[in-house]
């Protein structure tokens, strides 16, 4: 039996659908804080990003409540940016016990505040799947980093061998939650990166996307 992707569409109200999941964080903070820290499954896909960053500059976009950045914070300077504002606060918290320091700033994927060409490595993991617009997110990311530098992605996609558990969880647990499962590589080459991908847990469901931005891609969106 082949098992075709079933790609998700752009919402078409895009305001309302990221509108809707901010609210349920807002909510979930403190639960999320916590089952993030209780799931070894989770933090093990995160922790695949730990080996690939590069600095000296780093940012990390969507970063929740700051799991990642209380491993990696204190070896590069580190800027982070997030919508959600409870999250943010989980965040500040963790990494001040963790003794680490970032810059923290609240702010959209979609228009980031930062120059074109200012970081070395930029850290996405679990939260494209929540961008409603792929193509605006891809292409900030790829404006603020250096020509050279990498985007560090881990997110959810359909396993190339399309076994049927992989298949399951994208198409019966994660896009029910909402998630928009796209043709990443794809995504990533129309913002003009060079992507290399590896599966890394969930039956092939979970990707590791190493992005660089090519040397002479002075291009700005
Ligand atoms: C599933 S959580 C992932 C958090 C963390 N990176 C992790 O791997 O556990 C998705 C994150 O994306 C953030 N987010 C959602 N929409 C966003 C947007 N438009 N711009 C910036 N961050 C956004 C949320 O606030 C949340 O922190």
């Amino acid at each position: 039996m082949t098992r075709e992707p079933r790609y998700s569409t752009e919402p078409a109200d895009r305001d309302a659908y990221t509108r809707r999941n901010d609210r349920l964080y807002t909510r979930f903070a403190g639960v999320y804080d916590a089952a993030v820290k209780a799931s070894p499954v989770w933090r093990r896909w995160l922790s695949n990003v730990l080996p690939e960053i590069r600095g000296p500059r780093v940012l990390e976009v969507s970063f929740g409540t700051g799991w990642l950045l209380t491993r990696y914070a204190g070896r590069f300077r580190t800027d982070g940016i997030d919508l959600n504002p409870a999250l943010i606060a989980v965040a500040r918290r963790n990494l001040a016990r963790a003794g680490v320091w970032a810059e923290l700033r609240q702010g959209p994927v979609e228009a980031l505040p930062y120059p074109d060409a200012t970081f070395d490595t930029v850290v996405n993991t679990m939260a494209f799947t929540g961008y409603p617009d792929a193509s605006a997110a891809a292409s900030e990311l790829a404006r603020v980093l250096k020509p050279g530098g990498r985007l560090v992605l881990v997110d959810i996609g359909y396993p190339r061998d399309r076994n049927r558990w992989g298949t399951f969880l994208v198409d019966r647990v994660w896009k029910p939650f909402g998630d928009l499962v796209r043709d990443m590589p794809a995504v990533l080459s129309a913002a003009s990166f060079q992507v290399e991908e590896r599966e890394i847990g969930g039956w092939g469901s979970v990707h590791l996307f190493i992005a660089s931005k090519q040397v002479g891609d002075t291009r700005s969106p």
